[in-house]
């Protein structure tokens, strides 16, 4: 290969028909003699736009069908003229550049055009060169030329992480991959699990038991996860009140003193709640929206007097030593109990980080817009990180998300895309160069993602996701089985 160009980013490269380079792979090119090297990426390829080279084929082709061919071509001029046809340029963005062996921001060397080589690099030669930190490997899959590849558990440590792409490209199997993997490092996860395709982690395909099986609790709020008021407490319940219930603030006002009132007498129960509001005196639009939301916070089944019907989250974590996964089924859940679900989890394991009473955990959220509230994008990303909540979204909307929380993205899995909106949304977001996203994002096959950020040293890195031996949960059930040539797998939980 020879370089040929290079103007701001980019480097274009003429490379021989054999030799074999496709989108995402990456190119060193050397110079000996002034001992620096460069790193570039291929991001498209074309062949050479010559006239001439036009006029030729087009010429050939027509002497072929018009006439009987006499072949004679003793100097062989035949076969490098069909080599120069199928010559190709390789349209790469510069990632790196190393002066001798120390990574420079200064991207202004220009190779020569003469004595530079440039040769394939391949990724283990590649995060040999940019060093990864960390030991606890997860690995995720191969690259396109074969090679394992693998993410260190360390770069998701603190880390927002976004998973995107379109429907049934394989989010969830990527996500289940990782989570079993933190799990098996002794990491704490809590998942908002919308398709109940999350149990399935602790169990292989053949049913039987893996290794995390007995790190593993899924809970459905209102049926196995409830609370205490007591435990909940005032502020987690102001929160509810406000913003998924709407409470207007008078009303808020009354709410609170009839709690502290319930509080200072020892007596917080639900029963008592509604004693006293029904009592309250005060006026009555007031306590018709008291009651209204009463009734909500009894309907969701969300609490409970009965302490052996509740839980509390940092019992959990003391049960689970050894790192678990805490499963959030939110399917059958209404609009509206999901929300305060969620509301209620969330606030309550902050506020337990910040007391330091259970360690930070790692979320994962399937298409969190459907139960999120709007202000609290903010808050996760930076509170709700400070104090050790690093999330990971899992969307097939990438416009549900905002853009100035892709751009807080340390990491970023993007698989398939074909749609020009969603791939505008991801590339203007992303820190990579949009060529990049565009034209690399459109190409990839089910179950191939394009990794970018921390976990990667920011040197995007495309891999096929390896299938696991995971019971797969939660698809989609189909009318004509029998079409699909599917056997019909029944679980019972
Ligand atoms: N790398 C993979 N290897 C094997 N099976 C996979 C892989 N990725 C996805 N699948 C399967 O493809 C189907 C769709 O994947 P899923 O992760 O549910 O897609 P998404 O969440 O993007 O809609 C699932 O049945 C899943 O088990
Ligand atoms: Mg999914």
């Amino acid at each position: 290969m020879k370089v040929i160009e290079k103007s701001g980013n980019d480097v274009l490269l003429l490379a021989l028909p054999n030799e074999e380079l496709s989108r995402g792979e990456y190119i060193l090119i050397e110079d000996n003699a002034q001992e620096m090297k460069m790193v570039v990426q291929v991001y498209d390829e074309s062949y050479l736009d010559w006239p001439e080279l036009t006029n030729d084929l087009v010429r050939e082709e027509i002497l072929n069908n018009s006439s009987q061919k006499i072949e004679h071509d003793p100097l062989e001029i035949k076969t490098i003229s069909y080599i120069i046809r199928d010559m190709k340029l390789l349209r790469c963005k510069i990632r790196c550049i190393f002066n001798k062996d120390n990574l420079t921001l200064n991207r202004s060397w220009l190779p020569s055009r003469v004595t530079t080589k440039a040769n394939k690099l391949s990724i283990s030669e590649l995060f040999s060169l940019a060093k990864r930190d960390g030991y606890r490997i997860i690995p995720l899959g191969i690259t396109s030329s074969g090679e394992a590849f693998y993410i260190n558990a360390e770069a998701l440590d603190g880390k927002l992480n976004i998973i995107t792409g379109k429907k049934g490209t394989g989010k969830s199997h990527l996500a289940k991959l990782i989570i079993s993997n933190l799990a098996k490092y002794g990491a704490y996860i809590i998942v908002f699990d919308l398709n109940d395709e999350y149990k399935g982690l602790g169990w292989n395909k053949d049913g039987k038991p893996n290794s995390i099986c007995n790190k593993i609790v899924n809970f459905i709020p209102g049926v196995s996860l409830r609370f205490t008021l007591d435990y909940v407490g005032l502020s987690s319940m102001i929160n509810i009140l406000q913003h998924t219930l709407e409470i207007p603030g008078a009303s808020l006002r009354e709410f609170i003193r009839i709690w502290e009132l319930l509080e200072s007498q020892g007596s917080l129960k639900l029963i008592n709640l509604g004693e006293v509001i029904q009592k309250w005196r005060c006026n009555e639009l007031i306590k018709d929206a008291l009651f209204s939301r009463y009734h909500a916070i009894i309907s969701s089944r969300l609490f409970s007097d009965d302490i052996k019907d509740t839980i509390k989250f940092e019992d959990l974590f003391l049960k689970f030593k050894e790192g678990g996964v805490i499963i959030i089924s939110l399917s059958r859940l209404q609009p509206q109990a999901r929300k305060m679900s969620v509301e209620l989890i969330l606030s309550k394991i902050v506020d337990l980080l910040e007391k330091k009473k259970i360690p930070p955990i790692f979320l994962f959220a399937e298409e969190a817009h459907l139960y999120l509230r709007d202000t609290y994008w903010d808050d996760i990303v930076t509170r709700m990180r400070h104090f050790g909540v690093f999330t990971t979204f899992i969307t097939n909307q990438p416009d549900a998300i905002k853009d100035c929380i892709y751009r807080q993205a340390d990491n970023l899995f993007i698989f398939n895309f074909t749609n020009d909106a969603d791939l505008e949304t991801i590339s203007r977001a992303s820190t990579t160069d949009s060529d990049t996203i565009k034209s690399i994002v459109k190409m990839l096959p089910p179950r191939t993602c394009m990794i970018l950020g921390k976990v990667v040293n920011d040197l995007p890195v495309i891999i096929s996701v390896k299938p696991t031996d995971m019971l797969t949960l939660g698809e989609t059930i189909f009318f004509f089985k029998d079409y699909r040539g599917e056997n019909v797998k029944k679980v019972y939980n």
